[in-house]
């Protein structure tokens, strides 16, 4: 039975940060000793991103889920009554106990004026790496018969958001992807077989409930990063060139893409070059501080930059621009490779891919796929260049990001609210209105709407 991606969309805030002009201005002091140019040349190049995404006061989580899952239904013609089950991944849970899922069906049955009460849905949280484990429940739910219609939807949302004035503050970002997984795909059929896994009870990254913001040991996760996902990759190599018979080196080499969950875009250059760099050079009498060495002198050759260029790059330009979107970080690398331009989508036809993902934590989750021979255009998502989206003042910025609320009361009944602090007035999307604070058997109930 071939499983796998059927279709992909995604969304985005319609807010963005440059980071040159104001930003840069009002953080040389903090981050480069006054240096404006020096740290525009160390967030473009150093880190890999010109832009972030900034979510307005109406959105959230699961406008950002509704609105991404809204349009691969409507791409792809999808209609609730062939939809087995949602799951919804997330770091960023709106509630300790109701599932984010919960609003996302509420809005689409009342936008589809559809029945979605046959839907079964549930949050799924392993912090950036909880995308690939819904992945792979989708695709057990369809090879075991047990999704009762077509499509099982995977839709991994997250708002990326840490203290500001700190190294995390020009990783930050948001967005949600939704794929459609079923039988006989038209993107990604995945290989049948375990996904290779390597674990660790890690406190590289995490958020506290009674913290807005994650706590996080940068460079010790970086570290961690790349030894679980080098240690994963590693299984998945093994485990494929076996019963391939084939060699791991092949493995690189027939692959079209090489897809990684990319917190930053340089990320994904360490990364590779942790992965790649056994295959041309024999590392395993290499301390640790000699294989960083290697690996940095690796960066630079051009056999490095050849795989780089044609395995990966494709893949980054959407997070270059958005930023890091958690559990959405690898399903939007392979949204940006497939909004490249059509030949060099019908390139990918028939090759091989790897997805490499990565959750704090920690969690290191590799498995492989084919590209199938179509890959039609109704069923790809949207360059970012086709959707809308526009600067927001440093002002703004740093007054959304402070995440106020208002409260109003009336006839006794009262709401904490977002609304009318909103730079861009929404149209044509879900929108978070607030929170109820009253009446108390209401305490907390967060109510959204559709915005024509
Ligand atoms: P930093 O302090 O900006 O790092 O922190 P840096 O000073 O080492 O600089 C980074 C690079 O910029 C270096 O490149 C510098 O040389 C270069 P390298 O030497 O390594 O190749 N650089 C310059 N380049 C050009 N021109 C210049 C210049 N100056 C310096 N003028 C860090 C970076 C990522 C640690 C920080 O942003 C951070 O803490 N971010 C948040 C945590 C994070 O993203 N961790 C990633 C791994 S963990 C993960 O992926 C999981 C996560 O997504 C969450 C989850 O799973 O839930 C976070």
């Amino acid at each position: 039975m071939k499983v796998g991606i059927d279709a992909i969309s995604y969304a985005v805030p319609k807010l963005y940060m440059p980071f040159s002009g104001r930003w840069a201005e009002r953080r040389a002091d903090v981050f480069a000793q006054g240096d404006v140019e020096g740290l525009v040349a160390k967030v473009t190049s150093g880190i890999g991103m010109s832009q972030m995404a900034v979510p307005d006061a109406h959105e959230d989580i699961v406008t950002l889920a509704a609105n991404a899952v809204r349009q691969l239904m409507e791409r792809r013609g999808i209609t609730l009554a062939e939809v087995s089950h949602v799951l919804f991944a997330t770091e960023g849970g709106v509630d300790h106990s109701k599932s984010a899922s919960a609003y996302v069906l509420g809005l689409l049955s009342d936008y589809f004026s559809a029945d979605a009460g046959h839907i079964a849905s549930v949050e799924l949280k392993f912090a950036c790496a909880a995308s690939s484990y819904a992945l792979e429940y989708a695709q057990s739910l369809i090879r075991s018969k047990m999704a009762s219609r077509k499509y099982v939807i995977v839709v991994a949302s997250d708002i990326a958001r840490y203290e500001l004035e700190t190294a995390g503050e020009y990783t930050q970002g948001a967005g949600a992807i939704a794929m459609a997984i079923c039988e006989n795909p038209e993107i990604v059929e995945f290989d049948n077989g375990p996904m290779a896994c390597a674990s660790a009870d890690e406190r590289d990254f995490f958020r506290p409930l009674f913290r807005d913001f994650p706590t996080v040991d940068g460079k010790y996760s970086v570290e961690v990063y790349l030894n679980l996902v080098e240690r994963a990759f590693s299984r998945f190599a093994q485990t494929h060139a076996e019963a391939n018979k084939t060699s791991v080196r092949d493995i690189l080499g027939q692959s079209g893409a090489l897809l990684f969950h990319v917190p930053f875009p340089k990320m994904a250059e360490y990364i590779a070059s942790r992965i790649i760099l056994p295959h041309f050079q024999d590392v395993r009498a290499m301390t640790p501080e000699e294989r960083v060495v290697a690996e940095r002198d690796f960066r630079k050759s051009q056999t490095f930059l050849g795989i780089f260029a044609e395995k990966v790059e494709p893949s980054l330009a959407i997070s270059r621009s958005i930023g890091n979107v958690y559990s959405g970080s690898l399903p939007l690398a392979l949204a940006s490779l497939l909004t490249q331009s059509t030949e060099q989508i019908k390139n990918l036809a028939g090759k091989r891919t790897v997805f490499l993902a990565y959750g704090s934590g920690a969690t290191a989750r590799v498995f492989g796929g084919k590209f199938t021979s179509s890959l039609a255009k109704s069923v790809l998502p949207l360059p970012l260049s086709q959707i809308e989206r526009q600067p927001v003042s440093l002002e703004d910025y740093e007054r959304l990001h402070a995440h106020s609320e208002v409260r109003t009361e009336r006839n006794g009944d009262a709401m904490v609210t977002p609304l009318g602090l909103s730079v861009l007035k929404p149209r044509d999307e879900f929108v978070y209105l607030g929170m109820k604070a009253l009446p108390v058997s209401e305490l907390g109930l967060r109510l959204y709407k559709y915005q024509s």
